[in-house]
């Protein structure tokens, strides 16, 4: 069992036909492939977090870097994990999350875009609590 998180450049725009196939099918997939996790967008940015059996994590990677509906994938932390932090998370996306890493983190305001910034530098631990409170709120 393992966790990871990466960061990518959306292709797609938010709410449509497309970005909502994404959901579609990761719900179906992630089943089969033992993998739960959560979605985030901010900035046109995807931020991705994904735990479940090692084999299901590489085999969800190599779809993910030839998926024309982002790009510059780049995993940010990959780790071990004992059992899952997030069990009941079946791929949850919000539209409109109730906070943005930018807000939760101060760095609103950075010169630095997001991608090549804050999120980017962030520490595991930063990350994994930023993405546990904005699944576990409600939408604004
Ligand atoms: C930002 C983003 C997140 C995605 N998340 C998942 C996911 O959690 N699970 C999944 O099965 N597919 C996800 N996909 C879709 C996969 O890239 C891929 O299209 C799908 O798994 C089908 O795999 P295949 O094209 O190799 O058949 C995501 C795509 C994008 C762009």
């Amino acid at each position: 069992m393992e966790w990871l998180i990466y960061l990518s450049k959306a292709a797609v725009s938010p709410a449509s036909q497309d970005a909502a196939s994404i959901y579609l099918t990761a719900r179906k997939r992630n089943e089969a492939l033992g993998l739960t996790g959560y979605l985030h967008r901010e900035q046109g940015c995807f931020l991705q977090y994904l735990e479940g059996p090692s084999e299901g994590l590489d085999q969800l990677l190599l779809s993910l870097r030839r998926d024309w509906r982002h790009s510059d994938m780049r995993v940010l932390h990959r780790a071990p994990l004992q059992q899952r932090r997030f069990p009941g998370w079946n791929m949850e996306f919000t539209e409109t999350p109730a906070t943005s890493y930018a807000i939760w983190s101060g760095t609103e305001g950075n010169s630095e875009p997001l991608f090549n910034g804050p999120i980017a530098q962030a520490s595991a631990e930063d990350l994994l609590a930023f993405i546990e409170i904005v699944r576990n709120a409600p939408p604004e």
